[in-house]
């Protein structure tokens, strides 16, 4: 699933680049958005994120390219594998910034975990 964002004044941090809970907020909103896709009718949290490591700042009127890929389906968890990719609003070359992966566990009515697989046809 790709998916893009555009970076604007208010997701910055002090020194002027993007803050990094921004970008964990969206790695975290768009991979939810591709899970929930993927198991309609399912009810996924997010349980753990993999290395967060923040390769490259991103500065204001750059959009941001998330690339989301489904990596491991386990018993009653799920793990996308996400990467971010800048580029200025005016130029067309790209710069890998973030890459991480984020598990979600499916939940029940209950909150507590239940299997994938469980009442899907
Ligand atoms: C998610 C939750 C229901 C899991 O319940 P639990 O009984 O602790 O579950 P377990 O430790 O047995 O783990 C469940 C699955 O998650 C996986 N898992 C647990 N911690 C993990 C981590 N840090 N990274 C990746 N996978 C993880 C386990 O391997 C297991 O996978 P599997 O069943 O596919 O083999 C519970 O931890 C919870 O409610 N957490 C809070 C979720 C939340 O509020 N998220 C929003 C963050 S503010």
């Amino acid at each position: 699933m790709t998916s893009y964002k555009l970076v604007m004044l208010g997701d910055l941090n002090h020194y002027g680049f993007l803050f990094g809970g921004k970008m964990l907020m969206w790695v975290d909103e768009i991979a939810w958005m591709a899970v929930s896709g993927d198991y309609p009718g399912c009810h996924f949290v997010t349980v753990g994120m993999s290395e967060v490591t923040f390769h490259k700042s991103v500065h204001p009127q750059s959009v941001l390219r998330f690339e989301t890929a489904k990596a491991r389906v386990g018993r009653t968890s799920v793990t996308y594998h996400v990467e971010v990719f800048r580029r200025h609003i005016e130029s067309s070359e790209e710069t890998g910034v973030f890459t991480t992966d984020i598990t979600f566990v499916r939940i029940g009515a209950d909150g507590a975990k239940m299997p994938i697989g469980e009442g899907r046809s």
